[in-house]
């Protein structure tokens, strides 16, 4: 097979780990079969000829991760947003997905949210469905379709849900599981791969999570839930699992909170104990830090930059729709937010995220949990975003990293004109490819 090698010119901004953004200003990017070839200040003799995708004054980085999300909740992100978690399950989020019992409203729904994700910085994402197998099914067709790279859960809930969207019990909600994994398996997916997603754990009886954890270990998937977002859940947790030692520990007692043979991403994490902390960092559980559903929620603000500096695997969501933006660059600008107020206001003794350590969370903080993407380096996949901020116009020029900085907080996806994912262009709004 003919190698596929081109090379991207532009200026770089990635991360060299969570301290350290590198520049490489107006630099060639070789691509070889998907694969970085590193960064060079000339085109490498033996690189001559191949074809350069010419983005001279633009800034490039690398595709962002959205490690947690729910798509069918797209449909109603910027409403009903006056109330706690809990509340705003039942009131907003659990009749929207019942909708989801209808294929044709899937397919709908799940088009405007594929497209847009398309046209956004992402290019990895961790996404809940719903509990319905066949809409769970046309959202991953619909992705797969895309080029972007994602994990996509049917949802599991046998308890605690209103009976319209609830599973009988448990043995047929592990039953539609492993009827989705059958019909994931016949599709022969390039890009889209399942990932168990027990909603969270007032959802999900103990002999649910039996069944769950065994489907695990059978089909080696990867595992998404939620943990410790806001009190009014986690005081009904223990009330729940009285022998439970925290939330965590009520996943953990199922075999399903990491450790090498189940990779696991969490989302939220704010009031996680020292215990869970612990244990998230022995048993290498992925947090998903979504700073702006915890602020639209009133759920409070995560200690990210504490789980960062303490070699926690930590990644951005947009958790919509407990977030209202799909934008991670709006992430990004968000956890710095929240992480300056939790400073001022909840503990001085932990200073706020910085750009480079909120940029790393987005790209390899979570891309990780991928494999080896979210950087430019030699070896790792590449995705890559290109921007063109030349609508945000300034009476001087700017250093590439201040023009970092405007897109982050500035930027629509009208900046974005170009994006990779594995060296595949899969939406360009240029003319050069
Ligand atoms: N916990 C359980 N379900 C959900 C959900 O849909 N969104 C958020 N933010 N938290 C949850
Ligand atoms: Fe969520």
């Amino acid at each position: 097979m003919l190698n596929n090698i081109f090379a991207l010119k532009g200026t770089f901004c990635y991360s060299k780990d969570s301290q350290n953004l590198i520049i490489r200003e107006n630099a060639y990017l070789i691509c070889n079969n998907g694969i970085s070839e590193g960064i060079y200040e000339e085109l490498p003799a033996c690189f001559q000829g191949i074809q350069v995708i010419d983005h001279t004054n633009k800034l490039i980085i690398p595709g962002l991760i959205d490690l947690h999300l729910h798509a069918p909740q797209y449909t109603f992100r910027g409403t009903g947003m006056d109330l706690e978690l809990l509340d705003w399950l039942n009131t907003s989020a659990f009749p929207e997905e019942a909708r989801y019992a209808e294929s044709d409203y899937a397919q709908k729904a799940y088009q405007i949210f594929t497209e847009d994700l398309k046209q956004s910085p992402t290019t990895r994402a961790c996404i809940f469905a719903t509990l319905h197998t066949d809409a769970t099914m046309i959202l991953m067709d619909l992705l797969e379709d895309t080029g972007l790279k994602t994990m996509v859960g049917k949802v599991n809930m046998d308890r605690n849900a209103p009976s319209y969207l609830m599973e009988q019990n448990a043995s047929t909600s592990a039953a539609a599981t492993r009827q989705w994994i059958d019909a994931v398996s016949g599709r022969h997916y390039q890009n889209t791969f399942p990932i168990l997603t027990p909603r969270f754990i007032p959802s999900c009886s103990d002999e649910l999570l039996i069944l769950l954890s065994e489907i695990q270990q059978e089909f080696h998937l990867p595992v998404q839930s939620h943990l410790s977002e806001n009190p009014g859940e986690i005081h009904w947790v223990k009330e729940l699992c009285p022998d439970s030692l925290f939330y965590g520990d009520a996943y953990d007692h199922f075999n399903l909170f990491g450790r090498d043979h189940c990779p696991t991403v969490m989302a939220h994490c704010v009031y996680s104990t020292e215990e869970e902390i612990a244990l998230m960092k022995k048993q290498g559980v992925y947090i998903a830090h979504c700073p702006q559903s915890n602020t639209n929620l009133s759920s409070g603000i995560a200690p990210a930059a504490r789980y960062l500096r303490e070699g926690l695997h930590v990644g951005l969501g947009t958790d919509i729709a407990g977030g209202f933006s799909l934008s991670m660059l709006r992430a990004i600008a968000d956890a710095i937010q929240v992480s300056k107020l939790r400073w001022r206001l909840v503990d001085p003794s932990l200073k706020a995220l910085t750009l480079p350590e909120a940029f790393y969370m987005a790209t390899i903080g979570g891309g990780s949990f991928f494999g080896k993407t979210g950087s430019f380096e030699k070896g790792y996949e590449l995705d890559a975003v290109v921007l063109d901020d030349s609508s945000l116009p300034s009476p001087r020029s700017l250093p590439p990293l201040t023009r970092l900085e405007r897109l982050i907080s500035l930027s629509d996806s009208s900046n974005i004109i170009q994006k990779f994912v594995c060296g595949n262009s899969i939406f360009s709004n240029t003319e050069d490819r």
